[in-house]
């Protein structure tokens, strides 16, 4: 037996079939499921068909996941439109509503009736009709002979031709996008939903448990959801906010399981995924290890270091700069993740390996070596080449265009200018305003000049001492005409003498007629500083970036193709771009370091363990404590009387999958998906199951936090509560 059995292995791995080491590597189609994914899904346990899951006839699993607001994913878990998703997906809409009456933030919102719910202008949520494979139209006239820029005005060509004649209904929308780095199109219908009101969020204390220091990392405890509805006309059709529309009725909602998970559970994410690397060469990655992530890493460790002092000695500043430090943290954290990941599972050595096979395959038949001979070769040399260009503009975007806060808003005020100049008083008074509005109000609520001008004069000092290609050069300018070698003076000098830095010079200056504005505008030295720092940019790199980024690209391409050609029994999944996919996986532990290893479940015994009195990150709200210590559960605990918080899978997964579904074997919600483990967060170029989980918060939680904490009981009742297991 064992003899034929590893015969049977044998030779599935000579036939370079994958499935034998699958643990849950892939960002799949939904609408190649059937073919691809259907039978390995249901030998990791998984009861249902790829019909079940997406289907263009009948109902499926598809019409209840959502693109929220296009950078997550929600899901519809009842037939009134109720739509869930992450805490910090909906994060900034709980803000807009926050006063310091109704501080929503710190206290949680929940909506005691419909008419309750709360508006939310800009907020959509799309619904996916059917995905159609249109390469063949998309393609028709390309050739390898075409230049970049002829082949990509015949595929324009081609698209508009598909859109035309598309048919559709009516509010339906269609969306063409390549795939495969450009090897193949698919076409995507929509339905898109306006009228998104918030229903409830748990307190920040719940939603944002351990914040930036639980952030990426496992053991979890983050009661990390909202939730929100989706409203429609009285037809059911799609409507702008109105009061007379009502909750819509959706083709399918999830029901929740409230029998859990157990290690080696099947597991299944549908969403949104929204950007992945995963066939780079070797080159790029020790370019990004060695290079680019070091760089990004260490401008941000400085500017992190001054914000989080400045934050630590005023607690007015720590209001106002919350929500900014953890955006630029979330990254900053990640990046280090990612390449301790590459290096603790040799990312780099297995890429090569693959280039190693790739190109014995390639050497030995004359067909393949015409074509695909100096892939490898090309990208070294390009790769090389891009080098100093892409570490300039990483440099460039993080220290100007992210970090030092105040040359964004220089940089707006010389787009400003320019629009003066360029297209005339009209214009500009639009933009003002705009600006104004959208920009320069929310900008001085939470800005203090003392703390960039520090951030301004570390960073500064890096991004002189580390320019390439005379990018320093308007620094280095600046200093002898101030006559000085001290970042300080510099820093000093800008925001001292510009009238950017405060609201109301800033006001004053705006307020003015536009000649007027314009001329002093012109004359403030932050404008010219940022002037002069863009054109540097836009001279020395920005195009020679691109040029050489082009070819990479094509390459790319190529390398796709060429992959795909040399290993035609391997299954392949396009890279995430933003559209609808399927991740599946089991429920499982891991190994992060020597000596340790993780189980795959938290519980609120956790959250109690890490509570820490008037911690901004940890304190647990008393009356969580409270039902932990009545232990008051409902029927939201497990078999031993625990409440389980959040679990582990090995589900591939990146940014944009937050809010995604976790639906266990039948189709049910088991979990809500929204971070993965530190040690693995390199899945995004280099998925390996031995270290890669996604982390999802136990559905039973949430209906804990909704149910008992919240007392919110008429949202439970309008779900669809099961028992798989017991049925
Ligand atoms: N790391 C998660 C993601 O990339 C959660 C980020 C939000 N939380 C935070 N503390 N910044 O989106
Ligand atoms: N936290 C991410 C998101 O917001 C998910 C991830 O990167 O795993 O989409």
């Amino acid at each position: 037996m064992k003899k034929i059995l590893r015969s049977v292995l044998v030779l599935l791995i000579s036939i370079g079939v994958t499935s034998i080491s699958f643990a849950g590597e892939g960002m799949w189609l939904p609408l190649f499921l059937k073919s691809l994914n259907e039978a390995e899904m249901q030998e990791m346990g998984m009861r249902m068909t790829a019909e079940d899951v997406y289907s263009v006839n009948k109902g499926s699993l598809k019409d209840a996941i959502v693109h929220f607001g296009g950078f997550c994913t929600g899901e519809i878990i009842s037939d009134q439109g109720l739509l869930l998703t992450n805490h910090h997906c909906g994060y900034s809409q709980v803000q807009s509503h926050t006063t310091l009456e109704n501080n929503y933030i710190k206290d949680g919102f929940w909506a005691a009736s419909h008419k309750h719910e709360l508006q939310n202008p800009g907020l959509f949520a799309k619904f996916i009709v059917r995905i159609d494979d249109v390469s063949k139209q998309a393609l028709k006239g390309v050739s390898d002979k075409m230049t970049e820029k002829e082949r990509q005005s015949t595929i324009d060509k081609n698209l508009a031709t598909i859109k035309k004649a598309a048919k559709l209904d009516k509010f339906q929308e269609l969306e063409i996008k390549p795939f495969f780095k450009g090897n193949q199109y698919f076409s995507i219908t929509t339905v898109t939903y306006n009228d998104v009101r918030l229903v409830g969020a748990p307190p920040e204390m719940i939603g944002k448990f351990g914040a930036d220091t639980d952030n990426w990392v496992w053991p979890r405890h983050t009661g990390d959801f909202s939730l929100f509805r989706i409203y429609a006309n009285e037809n059911n059709e799609p409507a702008e906010y109105s009061e007379n529309n009502v909750p819509y009725k959706p083709k399918h909602h999830l029901p929740i399981s409230l029998d859990g998970v157990s290690p080696d559970d099947f597991t299944l994410i549908f969403g949104f995924p929204g950007r992945t690397n995963e066939y780079l060469p070797s080159d790029a990655i020790s370019q990004i290890v060695d290079v680019l992530n070091p760089a990004k890493i260490s401008i941000r460790d400085r500017a992190l270091k001054i914000v989080d002092s400045a934050m630590r000695a005023d607690p007015a500043v720590k209001i106002q700069y919350a929500s900014k430090f953890a955006r630029i943290a979330n990254y900053w954290k990640k990046w280090i993740g990612e390449s301790k990941g590459i290096k603790a599972t040799d990312g780099i050595g297995r890429k090569e390996k693959l280039e190693a096979d790739f190109t014995k395959k390639v050497n030995g038949n004359k067909k393949f070596k015409v074509k695909y001979g100096s892939i490898l070769s090309d990208f070294k040399t390009q790769y090389k080449e891009i080098e100093p260009y892409a570490l300039m503009r990483d440099y460039h975007g993080e220290v100007l265009g992210r970090n030092i806060e105040i040359m964004r808003s220089a940089n707006y005020m010389v787009s400003l200018a320019d629009r003066y100049k360029d297209n005339g008083e009209e214009e500009y008074n639009q933009f003002k305003d705009r600006l104004i509005s959208r920009y320069f109000d929310g900008f001085y609520k939470n800005y203090r000049p003392e703390i960039d001008q520090k951030v301004f004069v570390a960073l500064i000092e890096m991004y002189d001492q580390n320019a390439k290609m005379e990018m320093n050069q308007p620094i280095q300018a600046l200093l002898s005409s101030l006559k000085t070698k001290d970042y300080n003076v510099l820093a000093k000098h800008l925001f001292e003498n510009s009238k950017f830095t405060d609201q109301e010079s800033m006001y004053a200056l705006l307020g003015q007629n536009p000649k007027t504005a314009v001329t002093q505008i012109m004359a403030d030295p932050l404008y010219q500083f940022a002037k002069e720092m863009s054109s540097a940019y836009s001279n020395n790199i920005a195009e020679k970036y691109s040029a050489i980024n082009g070819e990479i690209e094509k390459n790319q391409r190529l390398y796709m193709k060429a992959l795909m050609d040399v290993f035609p029994d391997k299954a392949f999944y396009p890279d995430a771009n933003s559209t609808l996919r399927v991740t599946y996986g089991k429920v499982d532990g891991y190994t992060p370091r020597d000596a340790v290893e993780y189980t795959p479940v938290t519980y609120l015994d956790g959250i109690i363990e890490k509570h820490v009195e008037d911690d901004y990150e940890f304190h647990v709200p008393a009356r969580l404590r409270k039902l932990y210590d009545l232990k008051d559960y409902g029927q939201y605990a497990d078999k031993n009387g625990k409440v389980p918080v959040c679990f582990i899978g090995t589900n591939h997964t990146t940014g944009g999958n937050s809010g995604s579904p976790a639906i266990d074997a039948y189709g049910n919600l088991i979990g809500l998906n929204f971070d993965r483990a530190w040690e693995g967060t390199m899945s995004d170029y280099n998925y390996d199951s031995s270290i890669c989980r996604n982390i999802m918060v136990d559905a039973r939680y949430i209906l804990f936090i909704i149910d008992k904490y919240a007392g919110a009981r008429h949202l439970i009742d309008e779900m669809t509560l099961v028992h798989p297991k017991e049925d």
